[in-house]
């Protein structure tokens, strides 16, 4: 069973974020490729203040804004190659139920305690207000309009601390006000993450280091579970008025979202997340580290679900330049990106030339380029009968699987590419000394160009199944071109021969840079949008970190 992080219900898909939703579309590629069951599923995060007040700014009920947010962020999702086997939502019956049942388990398990905080409150939009949503003047400096919780001038304080706070949702001066609010006591679930987090595996080795040294190494504080209406969310069935915090029934999405694709499918929902038989892989970005190491394990050990086999954590889309547009070609972004992921939690930086470079040198003038110098002669003279002598480049090419495969298992797509493009350096000057275009003007050559064709078209093959979780499109257009379509990784061990060959088409063209500088920027502009920090972890104490620090 493997997930991407929901996505949140404000804002649109960017580049940024199509690096984990590809960097786990190609695993489960791979996964089902290999011959694994495995199932892909996600849905939108679509709960919390932001999305509250988006509907209210934009006069429409939550409800409406969050079906047409799914339906952008799935257009956009497939327009990417991305396939789930199911795409749902937080805002669900699966999802309230399950949340009831995790809640009950806490409360069973005397993990929640209540206690009133003070918390600043907009009279005028009549709601709490979390730190990002209130700017003033800096306790420190006096450096005017400073957001919530620090300043420029590198200050850090809490929002009751500015001077003259304003509210950023009506301009209002906000006021104190007590509320009830529901913790999880999480330090009581300290020994158990400290065991899970040292023995299990699941983590790289910097993220158990990193929650070792940040969380586990201390007290884990309380966890502020609950905000009080109004808040777009499900009610705490035990404390009206109350609702939980869109971190809490977040995750519990992964679970909600398997529950319809069994429900859909036959199947039970206890094999998919309450038998050892099931690996659980969540793929996230490193700046939800701790819901998915801390929060999540703990809730999950308490309400009697399997703990995830693996977080798989990555780092952010850093751009040299200048941003491109999610108009970019699928193909070529896919490839981008599995060139750069590896099994770390490193930022991957996207610079055009690098971009571009590795598109048209690697994809278009070594992969693509076998099976074009050929094409169009193969259609007349098909495959030869046997597989002729290729000088061992079908041999070693096929004994480099284990290597590519365990590349793809790892996650470090990086080097599986740099593997398959060796390959392809070594395929290239075959088909270079034949010289195919000669042999065509010679009538008393044409065995002999079937035999080159035969040789350039396997070995183009080979690539492409070891390219096919990255470029599914391409590997269409190859069972297409040779007439079997590319199913299984085991494929890749046997050369094609004694069939025929279709018309060629055109599969891929060269970057243009001044295509690049069309799609350039969309972007940066939707990523400036994004209020991700409304979903931030709120503890009871400001001095636990709030914001994510790099990762040691
Ligand atoms: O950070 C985010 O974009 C969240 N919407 C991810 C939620 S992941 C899961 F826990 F639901
Ligand atoms: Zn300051």
């Amino acid at each position: 069973l493997v997930t991407s992080a929901l996505p949140y219900a404000n804002g649109p898909i960017h580049i940024g974020h199509l690096v984990e939703y590809i960097q786990t579309d190609i695993w489960v590629r791979f996964q089902k490729l290999r011959g694994n069951r495995c199932i892909y599923v996600c849905a939108d995060d679509t709960h919390g203040t932001a999305i509250m007040i988006r509907a209210r700014k934009e006069g429409r009920s939550e409800e409406e804004l969050i079906a047409a947010m799914s339906e952008s962020h799935q257009r956009d999702f497939s327009g990417f190659g991305i396939e789930f086997d199911h795409y749902g939502s937080t805002h669900s019956d699966a999802n309230r139920e399950l949340c009831g049942e995790f809640w009950k388990s806490l409360r069973a398990n005397d993990l929640i305690a209540e206690r009133e905080i003070e918390q600043l409150y907009d009279p005028e939009a009549q709601t709490f207000l979390a730190d990002r949503f209130v700017r003033g003047t800096c306790p420190k400096c006096g450096k005017k309009d400073q957001p919530g919780d620090n300043c420029v001038c590198g200050h850090t304080y809490s929002p009751t601390d500015l001077i003259d706070p304003k509210s950023t949702l009506s301009g209002a001066t906000p006021e104190l006000r007590k509320a009830l609010h529901l913790f999880v006591e999480l330090d009581k679930l300290h020994e158990f993450l400290a065991t899970w987090i040292d023995s299990s595996d699941a983590l790289q080795s910097e993220t158990a280091n990193y929650l070792k040294g940040h969380f586990l190494a201390n007290e884990l504080r309380d966890w502020d579970i609950s905000r009080p209406g109004p808040y777009f969310g499900f009610e705490i069935p035990d404390s009206p008025g109350n609702y939980w915090y869109v971190w809490f029934d977040a995750p519990i999405g992964y679970i909600a979202s398997t529950k319809q694709w069994c429900d859909a499918n036959g199947e039970k929902l206890e094999d998919w997340w309450k038998s050892d038989d099931c690996e659980i892989h969540h793929f996230i970005g490193k700046d939800i580290t701790y819901f998915h190491t801390l929060f999540w394990p703990g809730m999950l050990k308490t309400a009697g679900y399997s703990l995830p086999t693996k977080v798989r954590i990555h780092g952010f889309l850093t751009v040299t330049g200048e941003k491109m547009s999610k108009h970019t070609k699928p193909a070529y972004l896919r490839y981008f990106y599995a060139t750069k992921l590896t099994a770390r939690v490193e930022d991957i930086d996207l610079g055009i030339d690098e971009f571009t470079d590795k598109i048209n040198s690697d994809l278009v003038g070594k992969v693509v380029n076998l099976a074009s110098r050929v094409g169009k002669f193969a259609s007349s003279t098909g495959l030869s009968a046997t597989y002729p002598d290729d000088g061992g480049l079908f041999q070693a090419a096929a004994d480099a699987g284990d290597e590519i495969a365990a590349a793809y298992e790892s996650c470090d797509y990086s080097r599986a590419m740099r593997r398959i493009m060796e390959l392809a350096d070594a395929a290239n000057p075959f088909v270079e000394h034949a010289k195919p275009w000669e042999m065509k003007k010679d009538a008393d050559r044409q065995d002999e160009l079937r035999d080159v064709c035969t040789v350039a078209l396997n070995l183009f093959r080979q690539l492409t199944i070891y390219l096919t979780p990255v470029l599914p499109e391409l590997a269409q257009q190859c069972g297409d071109l040779l007439g079997e379509e590319i199913t299984s990784w085991e494929q890749s061990k046997t050369p094609l021969t004694g069939t025929a060959v279709a018309k060629f088409q055109r599969m891929m063209d060269r970057v243009q840079p001044e295509d690049l500088k069309k799609m350039i920027d969309e972007s940066k502009e939707l990523a400036a949008e994004e209020t991700k920090q409304d979903n931030l972890p709120t503890f009871n104490d400001s001095d636990q970190p709030l914001k994510d620090e790099p990762l040691a």
